[in-house]
């Protein structure tokens, strides 16, 4: 429940907005936005890597573990951006990158060059519809910094249910809303309008942990944390993992 000050803030902000909607309407403002993002994102990545490194490796280190009988494993990550994970994945992996923006081909390219033991394929397509990967194709799913920004939850998380094989795991790391008693709760319901367009459409309001919830992985954990990141809104995070 948002009170009467807050949804009048909101309802300013959204006013503020109109050209920005209007630009959004007209169809300008989607491809100018999905241009310059991975500009920022090559930017903000690398901050972010530096400052999360630690969890990451907390979080990655058993991909050692798949597969069983010496197979190779094999990756799936949905949301690649810039491929600021590759430095994760174990030698000889093959790593099947999606993301719905064409726009970070040519930084995901460069950064693919700098880990020439993976055998990485691009796939342009957004994550709700994976029709190229067959049911029970893929070790491990990753995901980091993505489900703020997909038009649809659920359905992706029905496609990575749908591509890992049995006991595959799902790998996450995803800001989220803040609890509802903070500060920080109170500014992303306010600036979460303006989020939605500076940030190719990531929403700051989002309890993704309830859809992981609902999404009929056997076994789920999942860790609240506050990330030590200079920008307050983008602090509340969940990092963990699920398995078919
Ligand atoms: C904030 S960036 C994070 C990039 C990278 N995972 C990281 O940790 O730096 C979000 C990425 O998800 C991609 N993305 C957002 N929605 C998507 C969708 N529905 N399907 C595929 N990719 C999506 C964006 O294009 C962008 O590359």
């Amino acid at each position: 429940m948002i009170s009467t000050s807050t949804a009048a803030l909101q309802l300013t902000v959204k006013l503020l907005l109109l050209p920005l909607w209007l630009l959004s309407f007209l169809g300008i403002w989607g491809p100018f936005s999905s241009l310059f993002f991975p500009y920022i994102m090559n930017c903000l990545a690398k901050e972010y890597s530096v400052k999360m490194i630690k969890r990451k490796r907390d979080l990655f280190f058993n991909l050692q573990d798949f597969p069983r009988h010496n197979a190779k494993l094999t990756v799936l990550e949905i949301g690649c951006g810039t491929g600021v994970n590759f430095q994760f994945y174990p030698k000889g992996s093959r790593v099947i990158c999606v993301d719905r923006n064409r726009h970070f081909d040519k930084f995901l390219s460069e950064n693919a060059k700098k880990y020439p033991h993976l055998q990485v394929e691009k796939v342009v397509s957004p994550a709700e519809d994976l029709n190229g990967v067959a049911d029970g194709s893929v070790d491990a799913v990753v995901c980091t910094l993505v489900l703020c920004s997909v038009n649809n939850v659920q359905k992706v998380l029905n496609e990575v249910v749908r591509v890992l094989k049995p006991g595959g795991t799902f790998y996450f790391m995803e800001h989220v809303v803040a609890d509802p008693s903070t500060w920080t709760y109170f500014f992303q319901q306010i600036i979460d309008p303006l989020w939605w367009y500076i940030a190719d459409g990531c929403c700051l309001i989002r309890n993704t942990a309830k859809y992981l919830e609902e999404s009929g992985f056997s076994d789920l954990k999942v860790r609240h944390m506050q990330a030590p990141l200079k920008l307050h809104l983008v602090r509340p995070h969940i990092v963990g993992y699920a398995v078919k």
